[in-house]
């Protein structure tokens, strides 16, 4: 499902946070369930969700910036026209 083109669209395979951004409030809701999923459900979900979400939460504010994200393009030898 953390693959599924028809949840994350057609370029599913890639690394490309902006889709957070550009999707509408029933797709933000569908990528959100789905990645629940990744920490279990019901009963034996995982303890430590919350804290997961705040560490991973972080990271959207360091990598605030487009000069953060040239840099992550230049640490990564990616070339300015592909998204992360
Ligand atoms: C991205 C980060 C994390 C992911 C994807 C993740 C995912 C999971 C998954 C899939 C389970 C098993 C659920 C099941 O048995 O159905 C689990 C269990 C658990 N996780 Fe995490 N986890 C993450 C981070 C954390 C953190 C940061 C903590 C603690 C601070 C934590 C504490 C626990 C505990 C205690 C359990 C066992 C719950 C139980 O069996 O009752 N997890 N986690």
């Amino acid at each position: 499902m953390m693959r599924s083109k028809n949840i994350w669209g057609e370029d599913a395979e890639i690394f490309r946070p902006e889709r957070w951004l550009e999707a509408d409030e029933t797709q933000l809701k569908l990528m959100n369930s789905v990645v629940e999923l990744n920490f279990g459900s019901g009963k034996y979900q995982c303890l430590g969700k919350t804290i997961a979400f705040m560490e991973l939460n972080k990271i959207f504010v360091e990598v605030s910036t487009q000069d953060q994200i040239n840099l992550m393009h230049t640490l990564m030898n990616l070339p300015a026209s592909e998204t992360l």
